[in-house]
């Protein structure tokens, strides 16, 4: 594979890119990088993560080990709401070092692109600052982040009894003002049961559409919702879909919507059943994995973990897992021209996994074997020249 300024410029045999012109002129310029015996995959694309948090939720962990469910954990108090008053008092500065040290995180398992989403601030300024926040970290890092604004992640307790004047700002101050500086290239909705309702997802994308984002939800983590009216929108994924309506499937299928399932949230809580993968993927409807990295339902930012939960609890063959993570992620990113497969013209992100064959990827699990990663032609945290085999 040769990658000029960070992009694949051909993928065959040594001996034909030897033939090539330009490298026969440039040779001396060209740096190799011996991927014998190793696994080359594309670099993933992790399409739904929440980095722009401060602090891990321990004592809804207790509670839930102790039996409370996620939802009685929110009402009491705890979840989404107990995140928020870390990041209103953060500064932008600490902000952008936690989301940076997961970034990083992420990379040197495999993944190379982001979706960064806001959701802990849920006030103006704080919404604004998490996405300054999550500019900042990628403009460190060497891979790709896709920001998106999750105002409506849950309703804040000053909007308590009022959740319509909360859509409100959301609509008429947060989105424009997201728009107006470029903060943001998706719209979020946790849209169900205890968050925003299906009327209040629809008044939310058509605000993003108005100012040119695009949309996507978090949708039947917890209960159904009819997907006809958000499809309406064009979506660009709808997320966790552990419930999902039988009758929804062909449209969906018939869709350019992406489906993306996150098993680590399914782990972490231990809810009864992942999503029905096999069904999904029967019906014709694309599917992606993602790991929904966040500190109260998956503090999981690895995407070979979500692949090994895929393929056991949710029936995915190895073969699957790696596309949902790669070209379906850039799907689900609306970046599939320049993300997700090695391919001539794509960017040059790629991941090295110390492994001989590709089903080891989701096989060995609790270990990391990616032994580096290239990002837009950047090679990345290089492990020590440790093989497994
Ligand atoms: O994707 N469901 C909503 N949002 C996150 C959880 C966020 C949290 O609990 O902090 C999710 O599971
Ligand atoms: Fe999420």
């Amino acid at each position: 594979m040769l990658c000029v300024g960070g992009r694949i410029a051909s993928v065959g045999t040594t001996k034909d890119a030897m033939k090539d012109v330009w490298i026969k002129k440039n040779k001396k310029h060209v740096s190799e990088i011996d991927c014998a015996g190793r696994v080359v995959v594309p670099g993933f694309v992790d399409s739904h993560t929440h980095p722009a948090f401060m602090n891990p939720r321990l004592v809804d962990f207790e509670k839930r080990i102790a039996g409370a469910t996620y939802e009685e954990i929110a009402e009491a108090g705890g979840g989404i709401r107990s995140s928020i008053s870390g990041v209103r008092t953060a500064s932008k500065n600490a902000l952008t070092e936690m989301i940076y040290a997961s970034l990083r995180q992420m990379g040197r398992h495999g993944t190379t692109t982001v979706e960064a989403k806001s959701g802990y601030g849920l006030s103006f300024e704080s919404e604004i600052k998490s996405l300054d926040a999550i500019r900042a970290a990628a403009h460190r890092w060497p891979g790709s982040v896709a920001p998106t604004f999750l105002g409506a992640h849950v309703v804040p307790v000053e909007y308590r009894g009022r959740s319509n004047q909360y859509v409100d700002l959301i609509c008429n101050e947060m989105i424009p003002a997201v728009a107006k500086n470029n903060l943001a290239k998706f719209v979020d909705v946790f849209c169900d049961r205890g968050a925003f309702s299906p009327e209040d997802t629809e008044r939310i994308f058509a605000a993003a559409i108005k100012n040119n984002l695009a949309v996507r939800a978090h949708l039947g983590q917890l209960t159904e919702t009819r997907l006809a009216p958000l499809l309406r929108f064009r979506p660009s994924s709808l997320d966790h879909m552990d419930h999902v309506n039988d009758a929804d499937l062909r449209p969906l299928a018939e869709s350019d919507t992406v489906a993306t399932f996150v098993p680590g949230a399914n782990y972490f809580l231990a809810t009864e059943r992942y999503p029905n993968a096999r069904h999904l993927i029967e019906s014709g409807v694309a599917v992606a994995l993602a790991t929904d990295f966040n500190p109260g339902s998956s503090p999981m930012l690895s995407m070979p973990m979500a692949m090994s939960l895929a393929c056991t609890h949710m029936k995915m063959t190895p073969a699957e897992a790696i596309v949902a993570s790669t070209i379906n992620g850039a799907w689900a990113l609306q970046v599939a021209d320049r993300k997700g497969s090695i391919e001539p013209g794509k960017d040059a992100d790629l991941a090295v996994f110390d492994a001989a064959d590709y089903r080891e990827i989701p096989y060995w699990f609790g270990v990391n074997r990616c032994s580096f990663t290239i990002m837009n032609g950047e090679l990345s945290n290089p492990a020590p020249d440790e093989q497994w085999h």
